[in-house]
């Protein structure tokens, strides 16, 4: 998954690959220390058990997305990525309105805005799906 907070991943995520897929997220430990390394290391044994896996977090840069790509070729595994395209003004919005622990600092969001780079086949990915709020966005404007 790619995209920045309040983007709809985690969403994303349980509508259309909870089902069926292993989902890797350092938001499953919050607290713990080297938390890039122990998703690495979750991947790894996802992986080698031949699970599907998707990674959820924000990916938004091709640096970040880079360990991903290597752990995933090194078993063969084919590599998609889904980037949600959605407007900064609706991810700030959808980020306020959240409670908790869900809801991150205003300054977090923009952080990843700024590091956002759209996924490309030549990161070594075999598809790429852009999905856009265009449609409902067109029907709130009416
Ligand atoms: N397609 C959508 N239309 C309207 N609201 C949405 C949509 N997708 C998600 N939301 C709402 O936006 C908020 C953020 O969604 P979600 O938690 O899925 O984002 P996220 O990309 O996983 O963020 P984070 O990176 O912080 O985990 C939630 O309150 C969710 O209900
Ligand atoms: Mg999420």
């Amino acid at each position: 998954m790619v995209g920045v907070q309040g983007a709809g991943k985690t969403t994303w995520v349980a509508e259309h690959l909870q089902r069926t897929h292993a989902v890797v997220s350092k938001d499953h430990w919050p607290n713990a220390r080297r938390r890039e390394a122990r998703q690495r290391r979750v991947l790894d044994e996802l992986l080698r058990e031949g699970r599907d896996v998707v990674v959820d977090n924000t990916n938004a840069s091709p640096r970040e997305r880079a360990s991903i790509i290597e752990v995933a070729r090194r078993h063969g595994a084919r590599l998609r990525a889904v980037f949600l395209d959605v407007p900064l003004d609706v991810c700030l919005e959808r980020n306020a309105a959240r409670t908790g622990r869900a809801r991150v600092p205003t300054v977090g969001v923009l952080d990843a805005w700024k590091r956002l780079v759209p996924p490309t086949a030549e990161e070594g990915f075999d598809r790429v799906d852009v999905i856009r709020m265009d449609a409902v966005r067109a029907a709130l404007s009416g």
